[in-house]
């Protein structure tokens, strides 16, 4: 794989500042946008005044954890525009993220807002290996949803060619990759899995594809996936995280050169992790929630949103902002099955370890009586589909989960194509367990 570090000239100054100088500019934004949320959002005004608590009161940055936290629920119940900040006719544009309810998370953005963002999906991409002048085809998909749009913005900033192509339609995305040569691809990791099934059918090599880095983000995933697709198309695979409630992608970023876990670009957000279920701060490299305050929206301040999100907090590497870990899962994804808990990536580990099982798969629960029982739905590669070389993927599979992850659990193996597929995010965990 081709050396796709940037010149270090090209980086934003901030990116490789001291950490002093980050976190005086941390704490002269965190000041403003505090006001600003207390001027300007009767939501922050009356929660801060019910915390008792005034943004005149923060003295260092260490002071945000006097100040109420923020949560999805909050959007919800102000749905959809009590939040914001400033009047309806400064915001440019409107995303939303899907909700369970049915409506969505509604965000808004000022053109300050999406100019912000539009550098820091540049500063991303860099990052991950890519210059201007290279083609990126955009396989998030646009709409409501940030990634294509927020993407879009972001790669046109760095000077990069965009092919919004958008999800779905899988055999054209392979054929205008195949036509058109794009150095970087950015998708959900389980679509680019789509893509790599679509590639072996129309008989290209993935290999050959001029594609030199993918990435990936929206959604969970390992490092022996990134293996996978590396091995698989020749190219680097770099992880991209971020939420619409703060942004969209962009909100941290792997680097190509070190690929350690992501970079938060902390000029623009100030994460703190927590104990979830006290709310406690946690010191940096403990394992928590993830809990974010955006220093520089307009549109829709954000004070210590909690994330649902499960990483931990760890020094600077290839650039002075901290890093966090690989994301484990989301806590409202965790599955507790007779009393452990399980994370639908520490399946997916188990699943790449063995050679006769692809990557795509989606875990059932069900209940009989009064014990909880998951099914991994998985499907067998075409050189091991027949009758015994699958129940042996099967019984390899289940022994895996049982010796690593300490849960037993049913495999069954289906043919190719066997199991769900999304253009998106994927849908990991089925839950067919009666309601109660
Ligand atoms: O998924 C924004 C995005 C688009 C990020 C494209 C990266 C690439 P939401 O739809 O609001 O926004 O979903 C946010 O997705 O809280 C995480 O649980 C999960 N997520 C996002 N990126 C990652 C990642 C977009 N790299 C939620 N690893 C977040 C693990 C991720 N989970």
């Amino acid at each position: 794989m081709e050396d796709l570090t940037p010149n270090p000239k090209d980086l934003d100054p901030i990116e490789t500042a001291s950490r002093d100088e980050i976190e005086a500019l941390q704490f002269h934004r965190m000041k403003r946008s505090l006001k600003h949320a207390y001027e300007n959002s009767p939501f922050y005004r009356k929660r801060f005044i019910e915390q008792d608590v005034h943004p005149e009161e923060l003295k260092s940055l260490k002071d945000i954890a006097r100040f109420p936290f923020t949560t999805k629920q909050d959007l919800r119940d102000t749905y959809p525009f009590g939040m914001f900040a400033v009047p309806q006719s400064k915001l440019v544009r409107i995303h939303g993220s899907s909700g369970t309810t049915g409506k969505p998370t509604v965000v808004g953005y000022t053109a300050a807002d999406i100019d912000h963002w539009a550098n820091l999906i540049a500063r991303s991409i860099r990052a991950a290996g890519g210059r201007p002048g290279d083609m990126l085809h955009n396989a998030y998909g646009y709409g409501l949803f940030t990634g294509g749009l927020g993407a879009h913005y972001g790669a046109e900033r760095l000077g990069c060619t965009v092919i919004p192509i958008s999800g779905g339609m899988t055999e054209r995305q392979v054929t205008l990759m195949h036509d058109f040569k794009p150095q970087i691809i950015m998708v959900t990791p389980s679509y680019m899995l789509s893509i790599l099934d679509e590639f072996r059918r129309q008989g290209l090599d993935p290999r050959a594809s001029s594609l030199k880095v993918g990435i990936f983000g929206a959604e969970p995933w390992t490092n022996a996936m990134r293996q996978e697709i590396e091995e698989a198309f020749d190219m680097h695979a770099v992880d991209i995280y971020g939420l619409s409630e703060v942004m969209g992608p962009g909100v941290a970023q792997e680097c190509v050169e070190t690929k350690d876990g992501l970079h938060i670009w902390e000029d623009h957000f100030y994460p703190e992790i927590i104990d979830p279920v006290t709310g406690e701060v946690l010191p940096d490299g403990e394992l928590g929630e993830l809990v974010f305050t955006t220093l520089t929206k307009e549109g829709l301040p954000m004070v210590r949103y909690r994330t649902r999100d499960l990483t931990r907090l760890l020094p600077g590497t290839a650039r002075s902002m901290r890093r966090m870990e690989k994301i484990t899962g989301r806590s409202d994804d965790m599955i507790i099955l007779r009393g452990v808990n399980v994370f639908p990536t520490q399946i997916e580990e188990q699943i790449l370890k063995c050679k006769g099982l692809a990557p795509h798969f989606q875990i059932e629960l069900t209940r009989s009586g009064r014990m909880d029982n998951m099914t991994v739905h998985v499907e067998c590669t075409a050189d091991r589909s027949a009758e015994d070389a699958r129940a042996f993927s099967a019984k390899e599979l289940a022994h895996h989960i049982k010796s690593v992850v300490g849960v037993t659990t049913r495999v069954l193996v289906c043919d190719p194509n066997g199991v769900p597929r999304s253009e998106g995010k994927a849908k990991r965990v089925v839950d067919n367990r009666p309601k109660e």
